[in-house]
């Protein structure tokens, strides 16, 4: 009486624009071929619904009786709250009560600027429509995963989920997300291990550009400029000329107040080692850098860095996006489907409500 499935969803880099991008300048925004994996084993339950979740990145397991349960999260085990209220919004919505035993890892490092939270709450969610045969559309699920997103980041983008539900390079600007073309190329990252806070390097950002608007304002345009000119470049493959982009955009950065020496150091050995162009991704003053590469450079630069002490990730392009597969199913688990939606109907309205407000409460 069980059906498993696994789902999986890319994380990403952003390649050119961030910080300019605050102030209506365009980013470019890429998938990459590092994922978040979420295995969902569903049973079917008459009465006392269960979800178990392990978070392996976090190495933490946690099974919550829905009778017992909820004071258990108060104040702690925070990166379960965005996925309890996904599964919260999905199980109202969709009256739902079978248990679950949620599996969840991630390739990614997590507060690297990677997109690694968006990856899992999108894997996450495919996992959920899937084991539920729910017939939800990819839009349906980037607009689900996003709520789990903003109960980690209050008020983001959403250009993470968006990428990692569709996958491709995206064009941001002012809210809107334009799919553009993108070449296959490489990456390699070096994580500097700093960790750094959004909200303060935007902050830092401000100060900078309140006190001298008449430099910092074209610095801004012209970095949406170099996303322009990016644009060309990715999808031709011209690697020297997006490297020199790459490199001009890192100059930026620096005048803008938001790389730190040890980015620096990390992007000067990857271009002395022969890097097409390297420079921070994400809001700066930590996290990570990128260089770019093809076959012929990836090994000497791959080198330099871990001989200064960074493990290297390489990462190339991903033109999917979420995806999912059925690992074991046995049929007599749906016994009912609305004609309408192909959503499963289970169980009765009290332990459909009794299962929703113990999560609720969970989470709150
Ligand atoms: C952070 O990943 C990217 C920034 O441009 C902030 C933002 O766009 O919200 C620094």
């Amino acid at each position: 009486m069980t059906k498993i499935v696994r789902a999986s969803a890319p994380s990403k880099i952003i390649l050119t624009g961030e910080h300019s991008v605050v102030y209506g300048q365009p980013a470019l925004v890429m998938a990459i071929d590092k994922k978040a994996f979420t295995k969902v084993e569903r049973t079917k339950t008459i009465t006392d619904p269960f979800i178990q979740i392990t978070t392996q990145n976090y190495n933490t397991s946690v099974s919550i009786p829905f009778s017992t349960g909820p004071e258990f999260f108060k104040n702690q085990l925070v990166h379960l709250h965005p996925l309890l209220h996904i599964i919260q919004t999905i199980y109202i919505k969709e009256g739902l009560n079978d248990s679950l035993k949620i599996d969840i890892h991630s390739e990614v490092p997590k507060g690297a600027g990677l997109g690694s939270s968006a990856a899992v709450c999108v894997s996450l969610s495919t996992a959920l429509t899937s084991v539920f045969d729910l017939d939800y559309s990819l839009e349906d699920i980037s607009n689900l995963s996003f709520k789990g997103e903003k109960i980690i980041h209050g008020t983001p983008s959403g250009v993470d989920n968006t990428v990692a539900t569709f996958g491709g390079c995206m064009k941001f600007q002012q809210g809107n997300i334009k799919r553009v073309r993108s070449s296959a190329i490489q990456l390699i990252i070096g994580n500097t291990g700093i960790s750094r806070e959004t909200k303060k390097w935007v902050s830092k950002v401000r100060t900078r550009y309140e006190s001298y608007p008449e430099v910092i304002d074209p610095t801004f345009e012209a970095m949406g400029s170099l996303t322009q000119e990016a644009e060309k470049f990715l999808a031709n493959g011209d690697l020297e000329k997006l490297g020199e982009i790459f490199d001009i955009n890192q100059g930026l950065l620096s005048t803008i107040g938001v790389s730190i020496p040890k980015l620096d150091h990390l992007i000067n050995i990857a271009r002395t080692a022969g890097a097409y162009g390297a420079k921070l991704t994400g809001a700066g003053g930590g996290g990570c850098m990128f260089a770019l590469v093809d076959k012929n450079n990836q090994h000497p630069v791959f080198r330099a860095l871990q001989k200064n002490g960074i493990e290297p990730i390489i990462v190339n392009f991903e033109s999917q996006g979420t995806k999912s597969e059925i690992l074991s199913e046995i049929p007599s688990l749906n016994p009912q489907k609305s004609k309408k939606s192909g959503v499963a109907v289970l169980s009765s309205s009290f332990t459909r409500l009794t299962a929703s407000s113990m999560i609720r409460s969970a989470i709150s």
